[in-house]
């Protein structure tokens, strides 16, 4: 099948890739020169396991091509994907403009039939509108289509190579045929509904998610107050089939680029259609406090992090990746450096990205065992994988009293860290 991708954003790139290793003939379009002479060359402009590979062979075999002009784009593609930005709106709902803009855009080149595809989140109710947009260009035969995109950044190609289901909102048996042929390679459980279905998927998914994780963080708290441990709590609710063992990391609340908008943009979309009530308003307060109110602890624990040294371990907004989208330690620096510490910060992959987001007076190290090297505190923010086995006896001999260890994924032992010399204080531990 031609395939016309619009928006070489994250999403955009990685769908056009694994789409053009399946064999199909596609064309990732964006207005952006520059992205797309860098992604002709093969480079990808942020960290992704596996992606920039993928792009170097299918353009190789000639599947995959990029552009800058709608018409080159679109004339030939059977399938359109809208896959650009939606960035928040004052009120937090999403801000469609982008969409709105790409629908006018490729209006005139469609060809008869094409299915338009709105891959980026966005409200039901959404899809009438491109619809209008498109009609008011052209005179030809076009249908809608909702396939929204549920993968993670740091495992995002094999999430699309292998997602768990395709949902796919349709209007016609037509574009249900088309679509679960396309996804056929990718999974056989191929999920059909109606369009505005399909949209209430995305955000039920990511706001279930952020709820599990506000959930499992407000149970954390708790345990703190009474001596429970919660990764021992984790182990026996998850037991239960109904519940899981599976995506239980408490820590200092969720961030990247989805979650926080995802769950904004539901709050604000509940109060607008007239439900003001809406559980998600207080999921994404309770979230917006969380690290504020986990610093004024820590600072009580150390004895005040004026003039103390704090190395920190992670600058992403997750491990494998180099996304600083509502990172924590966007928020945890600037606090300490306010209270009076001195910051020596390391990263595998996000130093560069985070430089310009922070003060000046934050000192960035390659290793982890320069971060520490001195250090009154460590905290670790991020688990990546090199910071997962860390030397407990080499990493107090390196510190300096009181030699605190915050492990905010509850990454290590307890028992272990504080065998090892040094004082530990974990997540509902
Ligand atoms: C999320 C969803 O997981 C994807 O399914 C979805 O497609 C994507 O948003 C999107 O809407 O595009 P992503 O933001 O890449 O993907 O990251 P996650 O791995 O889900 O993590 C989100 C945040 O929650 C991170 O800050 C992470 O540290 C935090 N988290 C996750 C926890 O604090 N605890 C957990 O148990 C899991």
């Amino acid at each position: 099948m031609n395939i016309a991708c619009i928006g070489t954003g994250f999403v955009g790139v990685v769908t056009a890739g694994v789409l053009a290793k399946l064999g199909n003939k596609v064309i990732g379009l964006d207005i952006d020169a520059k992205k797309v002479e860098s992604l002709r060359s093969g480079v990808v402009p942020f960290y992704e396991p596996g992606l920039q590979e993928l792009l170097v062979e299918t353009q190789k075999i000639g599947n995959l091509t990029f552009t800058t002009d709608y018409a080159t784009g679109i004339r030939d593609a059977d399938i359109v994907m809208i896959m650009v930005g939606t960035p928040s709106a004052p009120d937090g709902q999403a801000d469609l403009k982008y969409v709105f803009a790409a629908s006018e855009s490729l209006a005139p080149y469609l060809k008869e039939d094409t299915i338009v595809i709105v891959k980026s989140t966005v409200p039901p109710g959404t899809n009438a509108k491109v619809r209008d947009i498109i009609k008011s260009k052209t005179n030809v035969n076009f249908e809608m289509a909702s396939v929204p995109e549920f993968l993670k950044e740091g495992t995002a190609v094999e999430d699309t190579l292998h997602p768990d289901r395709a949902v796919i909102g349709v209007e016609s048996d037509r574009a249900r045929d088309i679509l679960t042929e396309l996804h056929k390679p990718l999974t056989t459980n191929v999920i059909v509904m109606r369009p505005e279905s399909a949209q209430m998927c995305k955000y039920a998914a990511n706001n279930y998610l952020a709820t599990r994780i506000t959930f499992i963080n407000q149970i954390a708290d708790l345990c703190e107050k009474n001596g429970a441990d919660v990764q021992e709590v984790i182990r026996g609710i998850g037991q239960d089939k109904r519940i899981g063992t599976h995506y239980w990391y408490p820590g200092l609340g969720y961030g990247g680029s989805c979650f926080p908008k995802d769950v904004k943009e539901i709050a604000a979309y509940a109060h607008a259609v007239g439900e003001p009530e809406s559980m998600f308003i207080k999921i994404d307060d309770l979230n917006e406090k969380r690290i504020p109110k986990l610093m004024v602890k820590y600072d009580m624990l150390v004895g005040g992090f004026a003039g103390k040294t704090v190395a920190i371990l992670g600058l992403s907004f997750k491990k494998n990746t180099n996304d600083t989208r509502v990172a924590p330690s966007l928020q945890v620096i600037p606090w300490l450096l306010e209270k009076g510490a001195k910051i020596v910060a390391t990263d595998p992959k996000a130093i560069e990205d985070i430089k310009p987001l922070l003060p000046a007076s934050v000192t960035y190290v390659g290793t982890p065992a320069e971060a520490i090297s001195g250090a009154h505190v460590t905290m670790l923010l991020v688990e990546w994988d090199d910071y997962q086995d860390l030397d407990l006896a080499e990493l107090s001999q390196a510190m300096q009293e009181p030699r605190f260890f915050f492990d905010t994924r509850n990454q290590y032992n307890p028992v272990e860290v504080i065998a090892s010399g040094l004082k530990y204080k974990g997540i509902g531990r």
